[in-house]
């Protein structure tokens, strides 16, 4: 499907961001998750547990149900089952049916937001999630906070589509984070390689944005270099470095780093869910700061900006009957080669099986 092959949806064999783990509780939480109904609860001793969604019996959505200890209790008719699926009780009667049981999917925490695994769970390796550290999001010389999610109303490449689009700044945000209009824009740099791609965009002389200038208690010009590293299939994470300028010399000075951290995972064929987080690195003196400018309006407009392209993008396609005429642009190689990459995931899983 649109922008992949036909009869093409997603990559099954990998880790995908579920939920921030701060969503998950002793309340059951529903989430789709490549086209898997999975509910999603904490144990008693602070673990998870995803299970498929829906009672084995009649179908009844188990997150209505009601936890009793690590059990979840689904209420249409009392059947419990435990985290790893297993059937505990049908009030009914005194045994339980051999096939009564559900599935019960990997999990790991990582950072501050569960993955999940809904392929075929004997390849399930947790050494195939990214590594946080190496991509800064548990690196100590950065504060970072998560928290955002979206239900995209489109489909999730989509979501890659604009992430590794970083021409859509100074236009899409202009009047958010997009800083001058995009007169000084360079275009980007790209590299790709084994489930990654690489790409870099600058802007070697504007004026310093005005969020920026709160910020970092500066205001004159900046060059700004965005370096954007797409651990496909999930994962983004886009270095924002801002260098204070002195347009007469050339000379630069490093005023901080920002990361913009973004997870796609696909929730059905033309939905997503969202993920997104902000760090820092300029100011160890204020905690706060990076949980500041998560929660702040301006990036919230920011990314209903992005929400409401992809909305309206995904309306193009379902006017196109799901095929969409597009010309691409050189600006459009990375989110080419994303594209690529995903395919050839797929294009694999096809062929082993
Ligand atoms: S539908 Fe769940 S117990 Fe009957
Ligand atoms: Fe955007």
């Amino acid at each position: 499907m649109y922008p992949l092959e036909d009869g093409a949806f997603a990559p099954i064999n990998h880790w995908y961001v579920a939920a921030w783990t701060s969503e998950i509780s002793r309340t059951p939480l529903e989430r789709v998750i490549l086209d898997h109904p999975v509910v999603l609860y904490r144990k008693e001793d602070g673990g998870f547990a995803a299970l498929a969604g829906f009672c084995p019996h009649r179908g009844f959505p188990l997150a209505k149900g009601a936890l009793i200890g690590d059990d979840i209790e689904c209420p249409y008719h009392g059947l419990r089952f435990a985290p790893d699926g297993a059937c505990t009780l049908v009030p009914s009667q005194d045994t339980v049916p051999a096939a009564c049981r559900l599935r019960s999917y990997p999990v790991a925490e990582r950072w501050q937001w569960l993955w999940i695994w809904v392929g075929d769970p004997a390849l399930a390796d947790e050494a195939l999630i990214p590594d946080h550290l190496a991509a800064r999001l548990t690196d100590p010389e950065y504060r970072s906070a998560g928290g955002n999610y979206y239900e995209v109303p489109g489909r999730y490449m989509l979501m890659h589509d604009n992430l590794l689009d970083l021409n859509h700044v100074p236009f899409l945000h202009r009047n958010t984070f997009g800083g001058d209009g995009g007169g000084a824009i360079q275009l980007p740099e790209v590299t790709a390689g084994d489930g990654h791609v690489i790409c870099t965009f600058t802007q070697p002389n504007i004026e310093c944005p005005p969020f920026l200038c709160a910020l970092l208690g500066y205001s004159g010009p900046v060059s700004r270099k965005y370096t954007s590293y797409f651990h496909a299939p999930c994962l983004h994470v886009i270095l924002d470095s801002i260098e204070k300028l002195d347009p007469a010399t050339g000379q630069t000075a490093p005023l901080g780093n920002l990361l913009h951290i973004h997870a796609v995972t696909p929730a059905t064929h033309d939905t997503a869910h969202y993920f997104q987080g902000e760090g820092q690195n300029f100011s160890h003196s204020e905690p706060c700061l990076s949980e500041a400018f998560r929660s702040s309006e301006m990036v919230r407009a920011a990314l209903d900006e992005d929400m409401s392209a992809t909305r309206l993008i995904e309306r193009s396609i379902k006017v196109h009957q799901g095929r969409l005429p597009e010309i691409l642009l050189k600006a459009d190689k990375a989110a080419v080669l994303g594209r690529r990459i995903i395919q050839a995931m797929i294009d694999a899983e096809a062929e082993q099986a």
